[in-house]
């Protein structure tokens, strides 16, 4: 006996996968107790350069040849993409294949359909390569922390933005510049607009926050903001406040109301807590339960060997319990369904802000400005003058705040009133401060 396994995909992750079945068939046989055999992969250009050689006759453009095909019992789908990964996963899951899969996009968008299809046909759709890369996030939120009430997930879910940050912290370069430094050593894709505006980190938060909490968000349903309108004098500043800005994915229940905060957006964290060390293209994920308290991982987040090393295990799981002839009753996503529950709107979440503005170096601009704060109920914890400002021939000033927690809609009234005033020179600049307290 032996497990089949078969691929939508051979690039990057898919030639992964390859080489650790292919050089690790011992191991891995050992760890299923029978062996794991590459039966077939699919792509659409037979004469592709491979980076781990694919052995004759595996390849195919012919998807029928994995889906449906009863020799295979494992498809992997780890060709990227909605269509046609969408319609090849249901099949496979239709014709009582189980599925894994590194594609959060196709999750966080066809998700509620996919796993509803897998609960029918009672068979798995495994993610772990979806969320972080090599970190084993989904495996601790679905097993390890299974007796804990989930009370907040924050991660650094994207190795992009991540090393951008980084590199804007320590380098004073502007947010261009860095992009093309990164996309020239391979850290940032040649079109990298999923990952600098948010969408790859929100559709990763999106799959963690189905996991916590069993309610699938939709795009539309969080807030979800890049790292593009990030300016070096941000650096500079959270630097001096004691801060580390990162791209911060967070999904919480409110104790106070007892609803839903998901979002993802620049953050200021402390210099001193374990997400601020995580540097680089790493990706790390802190989950705080009821009663494990907070637990931390950290990793690498993408790549060929750290994703495959995630399908890799989530096939040989699925290989045990095909073993084991139990079938499968575990639910893919940890909850027997979905709820329908809806995610607090980002106008109503609560949180410290750091806010900058330039204005004009005048008697009463300071008094005036912390007026209309107070007006609309958002007080002052600490600030910061700089200035007057070389480029404004001395007639501007920087005024850094940090706030005491405000609802988002109050800051946005008053930044709306600030910024009619003729003392304000140019739009303020906003970022959430998270300080982690226990809630
Ligand atoms: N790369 C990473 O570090 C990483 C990390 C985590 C998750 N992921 C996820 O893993 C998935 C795969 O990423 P990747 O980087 O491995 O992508 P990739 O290098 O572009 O490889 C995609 C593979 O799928 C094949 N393919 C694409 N569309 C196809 C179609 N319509 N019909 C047949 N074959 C098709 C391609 O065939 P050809 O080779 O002939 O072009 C290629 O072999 C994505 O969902 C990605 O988000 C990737």
């Amino acid at each position: 006996m032996q497990t089949n396994v078969g691929l939508l995909g051979y690039g990057t992750v898919g030639a992964g996968v390859a080489k650790i079945i292919s050089l690790e068939d011992s191991l891995l046989s050992q760890k299923v107790g029978w062996p794991l055999k590459l039966a077939r992969a699919v792509v659409r250009d037979l004469s592709g350069r491979r980076s781990f050689p694919a052995p004759p006759g595996l390849l195919t453009t012919d998807p029928s040849e994995v889906v449906g095909n009863p020799g295979i019992q494992v498809v992997v789908e780890v060709m990227g993409g909605l269509e046609p990964a969408r319609t090849l996963v249901l099949r496979a899951l239709e014709a009582g294949q189980h599925v894994v899969t590194a594609n959060k996009a196709l999750l966080a968008v066809h998700g509620r359909e996919i796993f509803e299809t897998a609960a029918q046909s009672r068979r798995e759709v495994a993610f772990e390569a979806a969320v972080a890369g090599a970190i084993p996030v989904i495996r601790t939120l679905k097993e390890g922390l299974a007796a804990n009430r989930i009370q907040s997930v924050a991660g650094i879910l994207n190795g992009t933005t991540n090393y951008i940050l980084t590199k804007m912290s320590r380098g004073g370069a502007g947010f261009a510049a860095t992009l093309k430094e990164a996309q020239e050593l391979g850290f940032a894709e040649a079109d990298p607009t999923t990952d600098v505006e948010g969408t790859d980190a929100a559709h990763k938060l999106i799959l963690l926050t189905a996991l916590a909490y069993g309610v699938l968000p939709t795009l539309d349903d969080i807030h979800a903001e890049g790292i593009t309108g990030l300016e070096p004098e941000d650096f500079s500043f959270a630097e001096a406040l004691g801060y580390v800005i990162k791209l911060l994915a967070q999904a919480s229940l409110n104790s106070g109301d007892g609803r839903l905060e998901v979002r993802l957006h620049p953050t200021m964290i402390p210099r001193g807590h374990l997400l601020a060390g995580v540097s680089g293209a790493m990706n790390a994920v802190m989950i705080r339960g009821h009663a494990s308290g907070d637990i931390f991982l950290s990793g690498a987040g993408a790549g060929m060997m750290p994703t495959a090393s995630a399908v890799v295990g989530d096939i040989v799981e699925i290989a045990r319990l095909a073993r084991s002839e139990s079938g499968l009753s575990k639910p893919s996503l940890g909850w027997h369904s979905l709820k329908a529950e809806t995610v607090k709107p980002a106008s109503e979440i609560w949180s410290r802000y750091y806010l900058r503005f330039s204005v004009l170096d005048r008697p009463g601009v300071l008094a005036s400005l912390a007026g209309i704060l107070a007006r609309h109920d958002v007080s002052i914890a600490q600030m910061i003058q700089k200035g007057p400002d070389a480029a404004a021939a001395g007639e501007s000033v920087r005024l850094v705040m940090l706030t005491h927690s405000a609802p988002a809609k109050s800051i946005r009234a008053a930044l709306g009133e600030t910024g009619g005033k003729e003392w304000c020179r140019g739009p303020a600049r906003l970022l959430r401060v998270e300080d982690f307290a226990q809630g």
